[in-house]
């Protein structure tokens, strides 16, 4: 079995004040994926055949020749965290109703040879790339075609299973060695696809919510941990201290189940090399108000709530001031 010739060792992970519990790790065959899944829990799958001739072919040679001579979405970051921000959020003449905000990375159009001559030529110390592009109609023939010999029956299959929305895109990433996506959750379903190198993904439900802090709705930050898992800040976020995660490493053939609304840190690995990933993105199916509420739809509720305040009251100053005058000394039990 492909975890028995473990080709990592802890020395590659970073390290963090935290422990976590293992994600299971599941043939994907199973039929214990299904009730993981149902139950919105994360889940490793193995030995699948979702991107099979991804995984059999895309190495960089093969996508520095084959990805297309359009531009495509590199970040730059001058350190290995990669935060992703909203520009319609930010202040510019555009939007005055924006934050100031200064991006932590840079984002730019870079061609496919480009980005793949940095990666070889780049020395540690140096600006970190970070390639985050959506597989679109500018991708050349071979890519089509290996995509559309993805494993789209298994994929369809679990959609329509648990009333997944649609899909919406995958997302394909291509990171250099310890480059890290900092905590976030996000508002789709996940099939998180590793197709070269190893990736370390730390997962907390939603349940978290309290103990990660994240940016207002507004912020462009929205939906990151304002945490900074490097050195956390105790006395501002002290109930960081509670956090209950859990974590796995993934490998070429793993798809990793990142429930929607679930919080995820991603890394690839120290020392590691180049890592390849492709997500299926799917939107949220049809609510179904079920009592009690499950945790992400809570998460879900207050980010409507906040929405709303933002609205009627205009100015994001406010909101905080609202939401204490509502609550301290009447909800206290
Ligand atoms: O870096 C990453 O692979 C991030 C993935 C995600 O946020 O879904
Ligand atoms: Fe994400």
């Amino acid at each position: 079995m492909a975890s028995e010739k473990k080709q990592w060792d802890s020395s590659q992970l970073r390290k963090y004040d935290l422990n976590f519990e293992p994600i299971p790790r599941l043939h994907y065959k199973d039929p214990k994926i299904d009730e993981l899944i149902k139950a919105n829990q994360p889940v490793l799958i193995t030995d699948s055949n979702i991107v099979k001739p991804a995984r059999e072919k895309w190495t960089l040679e093969y996508l520095e020749r084959n990805l297309g001579n359009s531009g495509h979405t590199v970040y730059v970051s001058r350190n290995h965290k990669f935060k992703f921000y909203d520009d319609k959020k930010i202040l510019n003449k555009n939007n005055p109703k924006g934050v100031e905000f200064t991006p932590p990375t840079k984002r730019v159009e870079m061609k496919v040879f480009e980005f793949m001559k940095r990666l070889r030529e780049w020395k540690r110390g140096e600006e970190r790339l970070y390639l985050q592009q959506i597989l679109n109609s500018t991708v050349g023939p071979a890519i089509v075609e290996d995509y559309m010999k993805f494993d789209w029956h298994y994929v369809a299959e679990k959609k329509n299973k648990y009333n997944w929305g649609e899909l919406t895109s995958n997302l394909l990433f291509i990171s250099m060695e310890g480059n890290v996506t900092p905590c976030h959750y996000d508002e789709q379903q996940n099939l998180f696809a590793q197709i070269q190198g190893f990736k370390r993904c730390i997962l907390f439900s939603p349940d978290q919510f309290e103990c990660l802090y994240p940016h207002p709705v507004h912020h462009p930050h929205d939906r990151q941990s304002m945490v900074d898992f490097d050195r956390p800040d105790y006395t501002k976020f002290p109930k960081f201290k509670n956090l209950k995660g859990c974590e796995t490493v993934i490998e070429p053939g793993d798809v990793l189940y990142i429930p929607i609304y679930w919080w995820h840190h991603v890394e690839s690995l120290m020392r590691g090399g180049p890592t390849v990933t492709v997500n299926f993105w799917y939107k949220a199916g049809p609510t179904n108000l079920e009592y009690p509420l499950r945790d992400h739809q809570k998460v879900s509720i207050m980010r409507n709530v906040e929405k709303m305040l933002l609205e009627v009251l205009q100015d994001p100053k406010e909101v905080g001031p609202l939401l204490r005058a509502m609550v301290l000394g009447r909800y206290n039990e």
